[in-house]
């Protein structure tokens, strides 16, 4: 590992959230495969997870797959899902060494069997990890995804195990895929586009947002490392003035 070096690092985020954008047009601007950016896209995947792990982020969170993603044509999905099961072989020996513990969210029913199986393998293996959870976002939209809670507590609601008016911010957040995580400090878009593509939109309340040009497979340590500097210089009020936070 590397010293933590190059910006000033100031405050490092709780929970880091992350859309990988921009893999394709990588690939396009050199005549190539978009597949070849995905390919290039897993180095970033690899470099950006040991530098969160090194400076002390507790949390990381990467939109790998949205629920939009399966309209892609059938090669690009079979091939994102080709590497993703690749990566998962190839780091856990990492995640065991680096102490991360990988839970996915999102709808894992509806990925390849195979994928499943090596997703189940190596989060049954370091679930006893705790200095990072590593969520990979995987067939995950956030709409559906609150869908999904609202339907659990309704259940809960009809079934009398639950009264309508102790419904409450944190009953909801417990039964979203990220029950009992911190919500994400920073949220962080590669790739230029300046959306939140339904990523999280109950867990982004209060993020800070950094935007950059950068096309994933360039985002690596030096980049990342600058997004945690710029987090590092803005003020988070929650709702209060900046005098109050200052008198603590
Ligand atoms: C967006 O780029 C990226 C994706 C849809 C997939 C992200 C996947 C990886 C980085 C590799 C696999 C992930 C893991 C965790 C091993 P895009 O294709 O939408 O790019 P574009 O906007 O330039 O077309």
């Amino acid at each position: 590992m590397h010293a933590a070096s190059s910006p000033d690092i100031r405050l490092v985020p709780v929970h880091v959230a992350i859309v990988m954008d921009g893999n394709g047009r990588w690939a396009e601007e050199r005549k190539r495969p978009r597949l070849f950016g995905h390919k290039a896209g897993v180095d970033s995947v690899r470099t950006v997870v040991e530098t969160a792990r090194e400076i002390g982020v507790r949390h990381l969170t990467l939109y790998a797959f949205s629920t939009e993603n399966w309209r892609r044509p059938a090669f690009e999905v079979k091939g994102l899902m080709t590497l993703l099961k690749a990566y998962l072989q190839s780091e856990l020996t990492t995640m065991l060494k680096n102490d991360i513990h990988l839970l996915c969210i999102g709808q894992q029913d509806r990925l390849p069997a195979d994928v499943r199986k090596t997703l189940d393998m190596v989060m049954a293996k370091t679930a006893h990890c705790s200095s990072m959870t590593l969520n990979l976002a995987l067939s995950y939209g956030s709409r559906s995804e609150i869908v999904r809670a609202v339907r659990q507590l309704a259940g809960k609601c009809a079934g009398g195990e639950l009264a309508v008016r102790d419904l409450n911010e944190e009953l909801v957040a417990s039964h979203l895929y990220t029950a009992g995580q911190p919500d994400p400090d920073l949220f962080i878009r590669t790739g230029g586009e300046r959306r939140l593509s339904n990523f999280l939109l109950w867990q982004l309340s209060y993020a800070e947002l950094y935007f950059t040009d950068i096309k994933w497979p360039e985002f690596g340590r030096e980049q990342f490392l600058e997004a945690i500097a710029v987090y590092g210089t803005r003020q988070r009020r929650f709702g209060k003035t900046g005098a109050q936070l200052r008198q603590g």
